[in-house]
Order: structure tokens, then C-alpha cells, then sequence
């Protein structure tokens, strides 16, 4: 009896032209490219200009991803990020109508960094239960518009950027498929990343930065590294894979020294361990795509190779998937010919 499964057949993303390198930085902040490149491993981030929303990045990323899996329709869209368009409605419906896919189901998913690993567990439950047969996943994040401009401990990290993947019903077995989605939250520690003000606990600042995105670094760095570790052994073994079956690992690009301590963690050598933060930054959810369609198009990621995903961000929430890389073709993220 063949198993019904999600399979990942396209990926497409896409980085904003302008660039906020770590002189730009270190010109209007207390910081410098030594301390930034040490300490985070980031060179340079891409930055949507005022004005570009959400949508406008995640349109361009989810058409590249439509074109990579050789489809003009899908049967819903789920989209995640933590900087939509506006509070209400949803993002989502906005991306479908200007993707030209008609009045398909349409939503958004809130899972801060972690917003792919949880749209993926969204998504391909959908396909899986034989709901829908293809779903367009897309992950869009415009950082700058809720970075605190002076905050030279979150300014320094973050960048623009958005990225999608095609999902459709395949079989068990067959390249693409994703293997069981393991998630965790824990709400406990949810005020160690959070934009205080805004929402209906508190609606307006009270303090100069309440308004803005603040982050326990320090702490949030402990966490992230022990969360990703946890829930990816949880993921390769829901998988029956060792961490000897990983040839790839993408988790979430945060900061080069989480991605280190990680992949010593799981006792994978660098060569395994892929990553884009030097060029890209802390994207955000998109993080996680966005390295993906980058490695498919520069060849660091073929066919049949055994990878692992994994993300941590705020909420607490966290998450791990595996998945045999089925070999899609993907431009390459800052590659804009159209
Ligand atoms: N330039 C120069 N100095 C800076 C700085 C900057 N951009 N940002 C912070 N500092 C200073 C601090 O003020 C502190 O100074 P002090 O010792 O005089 O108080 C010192 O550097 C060390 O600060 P600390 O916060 O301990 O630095 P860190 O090594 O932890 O690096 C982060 C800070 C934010 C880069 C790091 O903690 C991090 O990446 N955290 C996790 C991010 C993450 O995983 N997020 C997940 C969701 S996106």
C-alpha cells in the first residue's frame, strides 16, 4: 500500500536590491564590522525599501517558487510572518489575489522565526489528510520596519527577505517527502523576544522602545541552541535517521555561532552544515527557505541528499522537519533578471 505524503516541489525566494553593509552600521551606531562579524557572523543585509511591504517580497518569492515546481495553481496559501502587511486582515489573501490564484483558502500562521517549521507542520497536515492536493508556502519578513533603528543589539542582526516552496500530495519514499514535523513552545519565557506594545494587552508605548522588537539576547542564545538540538534529535528519530544520515543541515540563520554550537551539538562536521547569515543575515522565518532555494541554485544542496531543518524564535517556539532533497531548480535569491 503506497502512504500518502507531503513532497516539496519547488522553492523560490527573493532579497530586496539594497544592502546596509556593518560600516553603514557602525556610521550612525556604537558597534563595528569587528564586533558584528565576531560576535554574529553577519558581513551585510538586504533592506526593503520604505514603502515595500510584506506582501510585495512574498508575491516575487512565492511566483519564483510557482515557477520551480512548473505550476500555475495550488489550492491554498499559507503564509507566515511576523511583519504583515497590516494587523488586519491577513497577508496571505493579498499574496494569493496578486499571484493571480483566484479565491483559494488563504491564511496566516504566527510563529515568529520559527513561522516556516510550523506552516510546513500547517501545510503538509493539509495535504496529508488528502484536504488539498498542492499548497503554496511562503515565508516574508520586513524586519526593518519593526527594528528599532538605534538598538545596536537587534539592528545589527536582522534583514529583509522572503521565500516559498510548492508543497504537493506525493508518496512516502519518494524525493521531497517530508518527514514527521516536530514542534515545542514554551509561553513561559515569551517575553524574552516580544514587541511589548501594539497589541490588546498594551496598546500604546509606554516606554521609547515598546513599539519596537526587543530581544533577551544572551538568554534567547542558551535557549536556541538547546531547543534546536532537542527537537532535532526528536525529528531524526521520528525519522529513524542517526545524525551520521544528515548530509545537510539548514536551521535557522540567526546567528553563526548558535549555527556552530548546534552541528558540534549534533556531531556534524562544517562541510554538512549550510549556512547564508554572512550575506543575508537574521531573516527572520524566511530564514529557512530562503537557504534552501540559495543552496539548490549555487549546488550546495542535490538531489537525494538527507537533510535536516530545524528553527528557534520567539514564543518560545521551535521546530525540526527532515526531508531527501528532491532536486528542484531555484534562481538564485539576489539574482533578479525579471
Ligand atoms: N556592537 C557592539 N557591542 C554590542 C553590540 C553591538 N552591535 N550589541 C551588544 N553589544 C555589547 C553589549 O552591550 C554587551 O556589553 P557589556 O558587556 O558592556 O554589557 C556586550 O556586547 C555583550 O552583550 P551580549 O548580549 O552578551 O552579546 P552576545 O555575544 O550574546 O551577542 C547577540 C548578542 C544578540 C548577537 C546574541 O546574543 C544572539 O545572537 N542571540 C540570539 C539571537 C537568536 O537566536 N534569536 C532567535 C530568534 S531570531
Amino acid at each position: 500500500m503506497t502512504v500518502r505524503a507531503c513532497v516539496l516541489a519547488g522553492v523560490g525566494a527573493w532579497l530586496p536590491p539594497d544592502l546596509v553593509t556593518n560600516a553603514d552600521l557602525a556610521d550612525r551606531l556604537d558597534t563595528s564590522d569587528d564586533w558584528i562579524r565576531r560576535r554574529t557572523g553577519i558581513r551585510q543585509r538586504h533592506v526593503a525599501s520604505i514603502g515595500v511591504a510584506a506582501s510585495d517580497l512574498a508575491v516575487k518569492a512565492g511566483s519564483r517558487a510557482l515557477r520551480s515546481a512548473e505550476v500555475s495553481q495550488v489550492d491554498a496559501v499559507v503564509l507566515t510572518t511576523s511583519t504583515p502587511d497590516r494587523p488586519l486582515p491577513a497577508t496571505a489573501p493579498v499574496v494569493a489575489a496578486r499571484l493571480g490564484l483566484g479565491t483559494v483558502p488563504a491564511f496566516d500562521v504566527s510563529a515568529v522565526c520559527s513561522g516556516f517549521l510550523y506552516g510546513l507542520f500547517v501545510a503538509s497536515g493539509i495535504v496529508a489528510a488528502g484536504n488539498v492536493d498542492r499548497v503554496l508556502l511562503v515565508a516574508t519578513e520586513v524586519y526593518s520596519s519593526i527594528v528599532d533603528p538605534l538598538d545596536r543589539s537587534t539592528a545589527v542582526i536582522f534583514g529583509d527577505g522572503a521565500a516559498a516552496v510548492v508543497l504537493r500530495a506525493g508518496t512516502a519514499g519518494e524525493h521531497g517527502a517530508l518527514g514527521p514535523i516536530m514542534l515545542g513552545a514554551d509561553g513561559e519565557s515569551g517575553d524574552l523576544i516580544q514587541i511589548p506594545a501594539g497589541g490588546s494587552r498594551q496598546r500604546t508605548p509606554k516606554a521609547p522602545g515598546d513599539g519596537y522588537f526587543q530581544m533577551a539576547g544572551n538568554e534567547v542564545f542558551r535557549h536556541a541552541v538547546l531547543r534546536m538540538s532537542e527537537v532535532s534529535r526528536q525529528a531524526l528519530a521520528a525519522a529513524g535517521w542517526q545524525s551520521a544520515d544528515v548530509e545537510r543541515l539548514v536551521a535557522h540563520q540567526a546567528n553563526a555561532r548558535i549555527i556552530g554550537a548546534l552541528g558540534d551539538e549534533l556531531g556534524l562536521s562544517p562541510d554538512r552544515v549550510l549556512s547564508n547569515i554572512e550575506t543575508a543575515g537574521n531573516t527572520g522565518s524566511a530564514s529557512i527557505p530562503l537557504l534552501l532555494a540559495q543552496a539548490a541554485a549555487d549546488g550546495r544542496l542535490t538531489t537525494g541528499q538527507r537533510v535536516l531543518l530545524t528553527a528557534f524564535g520567539g514564543g518560545l517556539a521551535w521546530g525540526a522537519a527532515t526531508l531527501t532533497w528532491p532536486g528542484v531548480v531555484a534562481l538564485h535569491p539576489s539574482e533578479h533578471p525579471e
